[in-house]
C-alpha cells in the first residue's frame, strides 16, 4: 500500500518587492527560525517548505522567494502564475522600497491568476523609531487600499513573522474551501484513490484544503 503524504494540501507562496527588503530573512525566519545579519541576494530563484497546522488540517507551505534585483524579473515573473498567494514586502526604513509596492502590484495584476491572495508585509521593524521612515499608518493605508491584511514584521527578532504567514495561508485555504463548494452544490462526492507519485510511491494530495 502507498504511503499516505504527510499533508492535507499544499499551499504555493510567493515572496516578491525590493532588493534588500529582508524577503530571504523572512523565509529564513519562518521555517528555520533564524536570521542572518549578512546580506547575500537571491540569485533568481529559492524555495523552502514548511507544514502548518490550520483548523486540524497540515497545509504544506512551499514559498518561493524572488530576488528583488531587476535583472532577475524575467525568471522571478514566471513563478507568479502558479502562486496561490504573494507576500509582497517593503522595508519600514526605505521609502523606494514602499512606494515601488504599487509597481510589485502591477506586475501581479499582469502575471497572477486573478484569484491569488496577497497580503502586504512591512519589514525591518526592529529598527530604531528614528531611522523608520514609513510610519505604520501608511502601511495600513495602502493596505487597506488594495484590500489586504497588512503586518510589520522583523526577520531578526521573529515579531509578527508567524502572523504574517499564517494569515496567508488561512485566507487562501478559506478561498479554496469557499470555491469548493461553489462548485459542487448538489453533486454527490465519489471519492477516487489518490494518484500515487511514481517516484516516491506516496499519495499526492490535491491543492484542495476544504475535506
Ligand atoms: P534580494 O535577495 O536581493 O531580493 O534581498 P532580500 O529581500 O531577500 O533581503 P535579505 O533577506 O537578503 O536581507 C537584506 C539585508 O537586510 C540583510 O543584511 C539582512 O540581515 C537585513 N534584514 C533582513 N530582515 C531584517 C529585519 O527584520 N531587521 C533588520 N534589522 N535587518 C533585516
Amino acid at each position: 500500500m502507498a504511503a499516505r503524504a504527510d499533508y492535507d494540501c499544499l499551499i504555493k507562496l510567493l515572496l516578491i518587492g525590493d532588493s534588500g527588503v529582508g524577503k530571504s530573512c523572512l523565509l529564513l525566519r519562518f521555517s528555520e527560525d533564524s536570521f542572518t545579519q549578512s546580506y547575500i541576494t537571491t540569485i533568481g530563484i529559492d524555495f523552502k517548505v514548511r507544514t502548518i497546522e490550520l483548523d486540524g488540517k497540515r497545509m504544506k507551505l512551499q514559498i518561493w522567494d524572488t530576488a528583488g534585483q531587476e535583472r532577475f524579473r524575467t525568471i522571478t515573473t514566471a513563478y507568479y502564475r502558479g502562486a496561490m498567494g504573494i507576500l509582497l514586502v517593503y522595508d519600514v526604513t526605505d521609502e523606494s522600497s514602499f512606494d515601488n509596492i504599487r509597481n510589485w502590484m502591477k506586475n501581479i495584476e499582469q502575471h497572477a491568476s486573478d484569484t491569488v491572495n496577497k497580503i502586504l508585509i512591512g519589514n525591518k521593524a526592529d529598527m530604531d523609531e528614528s531611522k523608520k521612515v514609513v510610519p505604520t499608518s501608511r502601511g495600513q493605508a495602502l493596505a487597506d487600499e488594495y484590500g489586504v491584511k497588512f503586518f510589520e514584521t522583523s526577520a531578526k527578532t521573529g515579531y509578527n513573522v508567524e502572523q504574517g504567514f499564517f494569515a496567508i495561508a488561512g485566507d487562501i485555504k478559506q478561498r479554496l474551501a469557499e470555491a469548493d463548494s461553489k462548485a459542487e452544490p448538489s453533486t454527490i462526492k465519489i471519492s477516487l484513490p489518490e494518484p500515487v507519485n511514481p517516484s516516491t510511491g506516496v499519495q499526492q494530495r490535491s491543492a484542495c484544503c476544504s475535506t
